[in-house]
């Protein structure tokens, strides 16, 4: 199948009014191969028919999902970006746990965004089970959301490769997973801690649903979005966060030409932003 130009684009802007990712002309083989997928099962030859298809007759959205699910790049594994999850674990996380002392409130939220597999949400569950922190675990929420539901049912799982686990110290994948012939199952134990829900980041009524986070974790994801969707998310996000609450984006991802809101803090020889909170400090 070859696809025009002019096909790419109104492909595109479906899937960007929808999910908010946005993605450029280079991307157009990407895009090829995976409608393909979907035309096929579908039996269409033709885009303009298709795009038809799911502007006017997708009524539940099912094809639309089906589409997403192909659409999105879901690269991630275990302890990604070890210094941000050591900065969180060593200052920020103490940080905000003073804080709540302080106030008599003892429940802390996380939230990992666009969790994809799962890696990251059970890798921050690994982290709170090994902390010293003393937490109470009927206190302590972790959310993990993400807008492809195939992938979610694979985080639900929690069976893993090697190559997602090729990070995992050596003690932590010998605590945590139980080897099943060249995968690993993780342990209940921590799968117990995450709860796994669908949602797209662009759906603003659903976004109003998620409150009283002190800690968003959304990493590689701003990297799929174009400016004006990184805007809304962000101001989303800042009514999602408790004051003095923190948000974590890649290392390839920073907020400064985006949002003004939030405070610009070192934490652990990293730059991190922070809602701002009750006690302002630097
Ligand atoms: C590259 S993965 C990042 C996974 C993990 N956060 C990490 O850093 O390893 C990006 C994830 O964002 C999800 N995503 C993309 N657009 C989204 C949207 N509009 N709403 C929710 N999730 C989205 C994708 O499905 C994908 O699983």
């Amino acid at each position: 199948m070859k696809l025009s130009v002019e096909d790419f684009i109104k492909l595109r802007n479906i899937i960007y009014d929808r999910a908010g990712i946005f993605f450029e002309t280079k991307k157009l083989y990407f895009i090829t191969k995976r409608l393909q997928t979907r035309m096929k099962a579908l039996s269409y030859n033709d885009v303009d028919k298709y795009c038809n298809y799911l502007i006017f007759k997708d009524k539940f959205g099912s094809e639309m999902q089906q589409l997403l699910n192909l659409m999105t790049t879901n690269e991630t594994y275990f302890f990604r970006e070890d210094d941000q999850l050591k900065a969180f674990m060593q200052h920020s996380l103490p940080e905000v746990l003073d804080q709540k002392r302080i106030t008599n409130n003892r429940h802390l939220k996380i939230w990992s965004a666009g969790c994809s597999s799962g890696e990251e949400p059970y890798t921050l569950g690994i982290l709170l089970q090994e902390s010293k922190l003393n937490l109470n675990p009927h206190r302590l929420e972790i959310v993990a959301t993400d807008i492809n539901t195939q992938i979610l049912d694979k985080a639900g799982k929690g069976v893993y490769d090697s190559r997602s686990v090729r990070l995992v110290p050596p003690h932590i994948l010998a605590q945590y997973f139980n080897p099943i012939g060249d995968r690993f199952q993780l342990s209940s134990q921590v799968k117990e801690m995450v709860q796994f829900q669908h949602l797209n980041l662009m759906d603003t009524f659903k976004m109003r649903l998620m409150r009283g986070f002190d800690f968003i974790f959304c990493r590689n994801v701003f990297i799929y979005f174009d400016q004006t969707s990184r805007k809304s998310t962000l101001a989303n996000f800042y009514d999602c966060l408790n004051p003095g609450g923190f948000i974590y984006l890649g290392h390839s991802e920073s907020i400064t030409r985006i949002s003004s809101a939030f405070n610009i803090k070192r934490r652990g020889g990293l730059i991190v932003h922070q809602k701002p909170g009750m006690k302002e400090d630097v």
